[in-house]
């Protein structure tokens, strides 16, 4: 099989629930984006590309439900797991909070094109979306966005930019992703990959 996990702060956690599960990965080079196991191969790629990857071919991935969602990528999500957890939040500066009916003509800064469009219209609220791709909190800092959506987790970088939330727009947490496919052809080996993380998850809630 082949594997796409995401470089950065999901790494180690989607190592360790492989590991748990039986596939036992050695910790990939920083620089290495390639490496096989047991016959199998692992990837590394930016968190945001994993869907991508995903949908595209390669067997099985692991990513956070925000970037999966913002992607809109056409892969079979088995399982959600339990670490990444997190929320995509609406927050701006502190002195100028406003309800999110009432933003109609904001500019809203965010690496979450697709969901921030998607959540104000919902809500019937017309804002214009600028997008970056990362570091979003320094857009209001710096007047080019009255508003961001993002992800917080522990609230530090908003407080220490200023910064309040003002509504959740999704809960977050890493996935399991399996392409179409692949379910089909390599059902039997994608699930006992799949009941071997159920057991996993099962076993440390
Ligand atoms: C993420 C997110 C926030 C921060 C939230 O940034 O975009 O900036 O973490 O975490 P906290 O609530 O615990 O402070 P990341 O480090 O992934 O980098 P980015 O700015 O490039 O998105």
């Amino acid at each position: 099989m082949r594997f796409v996990l995401p470089k950065g702060r999901l790494l180690r956690d989607s190592l360790e629930i492989l590991r748990r599960a039986g596939y036992k990965i050695d910790e990939p080079g920083e620089r290495r984006l390639i490496q096989r196991f047991n016959g199998h191969e692992v990837l590394l790629a930016r968190a945001f590309d994993v869907p991508v990857y995903v949908e595209h071919g390669v067997d099985v991935g692991i990513t956070g439900s925000d970037v999966v969602e913002e992607r809109g990528s056409d892969v079979f999500v088995p399982l959600d797991l339990p670490f990444g957890k997190c929320r995509l939040s609406l927050a701006m500066p502190r002195e100028s909070v406003t309800p999110p009916e009432d933003m109609d003509g904001y500019r809203i800064a965010t690496k979450y094109e697709r969901i921030t469009r998607n959540y104000f219209s919902s809500l019937g609220v017309e804002v214009e979306v600028i997008k970056l791709s990362g570091s979003v909190e320094l857009a209001p800092k710096v007047g080019i966005a009255d508003a961001i959506v993002d992800i917080v987790e522990t609230g530090t970088t908003l407080r220490a930019n200023g910064l309040v939330e003002v509504d959740k727009v999704m809960d977050v947490s890493a996935q399991l992703l399996v392409n179409r496919i692949s379910q089909k052809t390599k059902f039997d080996e994608i699930n006992s990959l799949v009941l071997a993380i159920k057991e996993v998850v099962k076993d440390g809630a």
